[in-house]
């Protein structure tokens, strides 16, 4: 088996760094790669899925910017890759402040190293189902002023939370701790028109890892939002939401796999 840095767990693939992979990054592994093969054999848009997710990503960062919000919290934020958060918010408001939280320790040893000559962003290190932790992080209370609106970012993770894992009530905790003015940025993975086979495979991947995919339904992904106030288009397939004029899929929007909306909180 590949050697790989202290501290990463080679024996089974990784859902971190098989985006990474499936966005062209350098920053995966040959189990990584060949369980993203192997998925995208059964279901040829999986690479697309990533580049339609981190599209939208990009058009809800400017929205948030839009609105007047300078704080990024990016739950879930991945393996640095091309139009990360802080760039996109930094290139348009240079006073923006980002924290990206994720538990995979490439993306957070990656993460560290293009921040390194940054200091209006950080990574914490942590699972982002630790609401107290993350706020409490010190690379969090050095960032963020949590009197003033922040972007709660939960893009392509809470499918990553089981339903024993209650996200509704994650989100809930998060909402409570911020003001008014503060936004939430979402994307789910869904199993409407998904290819049975698809999800087959991811469930025999991940089915027992500490990552096992829920896929949810509109409805269910819906639900998640409750208590916060959609705005326009609401929540749709991801290229759906408010496009620029270059989306993939625009046409055929189902085959993103994903849902997405943002939400005033
Ligand atoms: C599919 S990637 C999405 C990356 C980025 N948000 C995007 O949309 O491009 C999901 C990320 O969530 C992270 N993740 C999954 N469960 C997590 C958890 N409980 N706490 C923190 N990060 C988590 C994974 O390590 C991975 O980096």
């Amino acid at each position: 088996m590949e050697q790989g840095p202290p501290g990463v767990d080679l024996s089974q693939p990784n859902p971190a760094r098989m985006y990474d992979y499936a966005l062209g990054g350098a920053h995966n592994f040959a189990i990584d790669r060949d369980a993203f093969d192997r998925l995208a054999e059964i279901d040829p848009d999986a690479p697309l899925v990533g580049r339609t997710n981190r599209a939208f990503l990009r058009r809800a960062v400017r929205y948030c910017l839009d609105q007047g919000v300078r704080q990024f919290l990016d739950l879930g934020s991945g393996i640095p890759t091309e139009g990360n958060v802080h760039e996109i918010a930094q290139t348009a408001a240079p006073d923006a402040r980002v924290v990206y939280v994720d538990n995979e320790p490439v993306a957070v040893s990656h993460t560290r190293q293009i921040l390194r000559d940054n200091d209006r962003a950080d990574i914490v290190p942590a699972d982002m189902r630790d609401v107290r932790g993350v706020l409490a992080a010190p690379e969090t209370r050095r960032q963020l002023d949590l009197d003033q609106p922040v972007a709660l970012m939960m893009v392509a993770v809470l499918h990553y939370v089981s339903d024993q894992d209650d996200p509704a009530a994650i989100i809930a905790a998060y909402r409570d701790r911020l003001p008014p003015g503060s936004v939430l940025v979402l994307s789910h993975t869904t199993s409407d028109q998904a290819n049975p086979h698809l999800v087959a495979e991811l469930r025999r991947l991940f089915g027992d890892s500490p990552n096992p995919v829920a896929h949810r339904t509109k409805a269910e992904v819906r639900a998640l939002l409750d208590g916060t106030q959609l705005v326009e288009p609401g929540l749709v397939w991801t290229p759906l939401w408010r496009p620029d004029g270059r989306e993939l899929l625009d046409d055929e929007p189902h085959r993103s796999g994903t849902y997405a909306a943002v939400a005033a909180l």
